[in-house]
């Protein structure tokens, strides 16, 4: 037998059902149910569809979870749950569900916070993360960079988005140029084929007094505004759009002032490790430009796979062992689903 935890880590804060149980540092499996494709027609995700589809997923994902991974529910030493931030009733079926199971099984529940969990994930990946390492999280909901001395308990941020989500931009824009959603992985494919003609998308707060204010923030409203006015120009004037040039243009403003920002954090704070996560982190581009950068500056980075990157239940998994491992407390059994939990509060 082995000494480290085996941890079973559910996840439901926006459309993806996940579970994933690790084995300490170790992945034994990250089973997802996403009700992405019940959205696509909506142009976004519709909560109480979401929440409907979690209620069917769970117990299949669960069982299939512990079939693949062929590990039986009462050999678990914790349960982990995403306890916020995310959709009210999404959060509310895992944690309902999670509790449950702790309850039935006498097994120690951590309920864990989204964004730490994204971070987290890496470890399996990538091994123990560096203390502190920075982290830049970008998704669907939120864009933020955090200082994190600590996973388990110590997670700092030094700013994040002051309108539109990384995530939510891809998929405005991706909206405009008549892509499915999520448009994200769209934008992402088409703009390898632009790039011919560069059209100068704003870099919002990279300059002047707005840096200076807000010098880790970001601001991608007045980009998603500029290209929706750049590509109606177009059509008013009867000439064709080159959706797949205003793709690759739009996706480098986003990806410059991420990267730009996130290695700025690094070297003001003396961190030389960057850790990259969220849904947004799948992107190509941002994968390589984040690399030439860390490379020119001393940084060592680390992104998990694109699969990692977005929603799983493995990330609250990883997390949930971390805690145990650290000798961390769980949570009590009536631990909330706290939409709006602060990316500060690692642990419900
Ligand atoms: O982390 P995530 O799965 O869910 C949230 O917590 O929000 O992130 C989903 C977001 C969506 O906005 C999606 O369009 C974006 O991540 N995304 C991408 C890519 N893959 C997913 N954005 C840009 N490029 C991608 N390859
Ligand atoms: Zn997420």
């Amino acid at each position: 037998m082995s000494d480290e935890p085996l941890v079973l880590g559910i996840e439901t804060s926006c459309d993806e059902t996940g579970v994933g149980i690790v084995r300490g540092e170790r992945l034994l499996v990250d089973a997802v149910a996403s009700s992405v494709e019940q959205h696509a027609r909506f142009g976004g995700v519709v909560p109480e569809v979401a929440s409907r589809a979690h209620l069917e997923a769970m117990v299949p994902t669960i069982e299939r979870a512990c079939r693949e991974a062929r590990v039986r529910l009462e050999d678990l030493d914790a349960l982990a749950v995403t306890s916020g931030p995310g959709l009210a009733g999404a959060l509310l079926v895992g944690v309902a569900s999670a509790k449950s199971l702790a309850v039935a099984l006498g097994t120690p529940l951590y309920g864990v916070n989204h964004l730490a969990a994204h971070v987290a994930v890496d470890v399996v990946e990538h091994g123990p993360l560096p203390e502190p390492a920075m982290a830049l999280l970008v998704s669907g909901g939120h864009s933020s960079l955090l200082l994190v001395p600590d996973v388990t308990r110590d997670v700092r941020s030094l700013g994040s988005t002051l309108d539109d989500a990384a995530g939510e931009a891809f998929d405005k824009v991706a909206r405009v140029l008549g892509l499915p959603f999520p448009g994200g992985p769209h934008v992402d494919r088409l703009a390898r084929e632009g790039g011919s003609v560069t059209i100068d998308f704003p870099r919002g707060l990279t300059s002047g007094r707005d840096m200076e204010r807000h010098r880790f923030d970001f601001s991608f409203s007045g980009l998603k505004t500029a290209v929706a006015r750049w590509v109606r120009a177009r059509e008013e004037s009867g000439e064709p759009v080159p959706i797949a040039d205003v793709a690759a243009s739009f996706q480098e403003a986003v990806v410059d002032v991420l990267t730009r920002k996130a290695v700025l954090a690094c070297r003001e704070n003396g961190v030389d490790d960057l850790m990259v996560g969220g849904g947004v982190a799948a992107n190509s581009r941002l994968r390589a430009m984040a690399l030439e950068r860390c490379e020119a500056a001393g940084i060592r980075l680390r992104v998990p796979r694109p699969g990692l990157c977005t929603d799983n239940g493995a990330m609250v998994a990883s997390l949930g062992a971390q805690m145990v491992s650290r000798g961390r407390s769980a949570s009590r059994l009536d631990l909330p689903a706290d939409s709006s939990m602060p990316v500060t509060v690692v642990q419900a």
